[in-house]
């Protein structure tokens, strides 16, 4: 099954381009931000990935932990937020700051403990993640 699911991974990129035209408004921002931006975007998924280990290991404190420290509101200083948004459409800023405030709900209800709950606004972090992604692009 595993590998089934990465040829459809595979399969789901290379039409992508095929399929959809590349309508995402352009954001300019300096060398130096995009660089900043995208090794912020490649922890993102790596937190993603493990707050999907920890529950699928029922550590919901471990989940907790990752979401809110690299995702939640408590991540915007360590990854320079206030100073990004300034290159930032007005939109693009407000779906970020929906991503931030989803990964803190994310983590107050992991660690009660809820987990249907915590799955629900799992999606909900990860729909900020499309949104942006769909609407915008650096390069
Ligand atoms: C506010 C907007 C925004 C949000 C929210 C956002 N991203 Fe991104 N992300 C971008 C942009 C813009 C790019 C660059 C796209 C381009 O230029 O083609 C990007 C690129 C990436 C990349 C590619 C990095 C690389 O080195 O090529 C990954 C991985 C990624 N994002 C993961 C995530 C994940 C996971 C989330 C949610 C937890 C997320 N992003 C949330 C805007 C966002």
């Amino acid at each position: 099954m595993k590998i089934f699911r990465v040829i459809l991974a595979a399969t789901a990129f290379f039409l992508y381009p095929a399929v959809q035209a590349d309508d995402r408004q352009m954001v300019k921002m300096p060398e130096m931000m995009q660089e900043h931006m995208m090794n912020n975007m490649r922890d993102h998924v790596m937190a993603v990935h493990e707050i999907l280990t920890a529950l699928s290991e029922d550590r919901l404190d471990q989940a907790a932990l990752v979401a809110e420290e690299r995702l939640g509101m408590s991540s915007l200083d360590n990854h320079g937020a206030s100073h990004m948004a300034n290159f930032m459409p007005q939109q693009m800023g407000e779906i970020g700051t929906s991503m931030h405030k989803a990964a803190s709900r994310f983590a107050r209800t992991a660690e009660e403990g809820d987990h249907l709950t915590a799955y629900d606004q799992l999606n909900q972090i990860t729909a900020a993640c499309v949104a942006c992604h769909a609407g915008y692009r650096i390069r």
